[in-house]
């Protein structure tokens, strides 16, 4: 199996060739996916929500988010596998920034970082890079600032926050990000934003002109029950599937047809 590269990714947008992408925590989810697949895998940080349970993704920590990589890292055999940076491990400053990264790289092995904002965070994103570590872009809805936006509501529906945004990517692009997320932006925008870059976009709730989708695993398999935006196509109803299922089972022992003569020693 040849395995993603930051090039191959390239040479995908210059095809047309979308990219397909999905959240993964753990080793057993990853190597379904990556089995199936799936061009990129990032560890998000959004594993503070699927898999902790806290509202936000602020409190999920470095030492977290590097369990979560290594057993995802440990489980793939050709997606390109990327990690966010969490809250408070990158914004005090560039040398943080690498600081963090560098741990990611050496503990987990995985093949690159991602991290939230633009012109804020634009030397730290030079000097990883300069570090030799693939760096992925993030703005938009950047659920990090959800205390600053207040709401997460559709981000960039004025003017100026469209402008900033695009200068943004084009900032981000210059700094040699290999590829940016934009999250929960009009499809109109993100479509400006993917023709004027030549490093791939990949959207989240950015409608269908971007270069590449992602969704978080646990919404597309319909493991969340509550959640669903618009942006969400969901591919299973995995909550009904398992909920049924436990029913089952605690039914089979309670009528003592689990285990049977042939499932016994
Ligand atoms: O943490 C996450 O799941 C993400 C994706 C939604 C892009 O950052
Ligand atoms: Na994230």
């Amino acid at each position: 199996i040849k395995r993603i590269t930051t090039h191959i990714l390239q040479k995908m947008k210059a095809d047309g060739e979308k990219i397909s992408m999905l959240t993964a925590y753990d080793f057993s989810m990853a190597r379904i996916l990556d089995d199936a697949g799936i061009d990129i895998l990032l560890v998000g940080d959004s594993a503070s929500n699927v898999m902790a349970g806290h509202e936000t993704t602020l409190p999920i920590t470095l030492d977290q988010m590097i369990y979560h990589a290594s057993s995802v890292v440990r489980a793939i055999r050709r997606a390109f596998v990327v990690v966010d940076l969490p809250f408070g491990s990158y914004q005090g400053n560039s040398k943080e920034a690498l600081i963090s990264t560098i741990r990611i790289m050496k503990e987990t092995g995985a093949h690159g970082v991602k991290i939230e904002g633009g012109e804020e965070i634009i030397e730290s994103v030079k000097r990883i890079i300069s570090a030799g570590v693939p760096v992925m872009g993030h703005l938009g809805l950047t659920p990090q600032s959800i205390y600053k936006f207040g709401t997460y509501a559709v981000r960039a529906t004025e003017d100026a926050e469209a402008q900033k945004l695009l200068k943004d990517a084009l900032l981000l692009q210059e700094a040699g990000a290999f590829a940016i997320v934009l999250e929960k932006i009009p499809a109109l925008l993100a479509k400006q934003v993917a023709e004027q870059l030549t490093i791939p976009v990949i959207g989240i709730g950015a409608g269908k002109y971007v270069d590449g989708q992602v969704l978080v695993m646990h919404d597309m398999l319909g493991i969340n029950k509550e959640f669903k935006p618009r942006f969400l196509r969901r591919y299973l109803n995995l909550y009904d599937d398992i909920f049924n299922a436990t029913q089952q089972y605690i039914s089979d022992i309670k009528t003592k047809s689990f285990p049977n003569d042939q499932e016994q020693y």
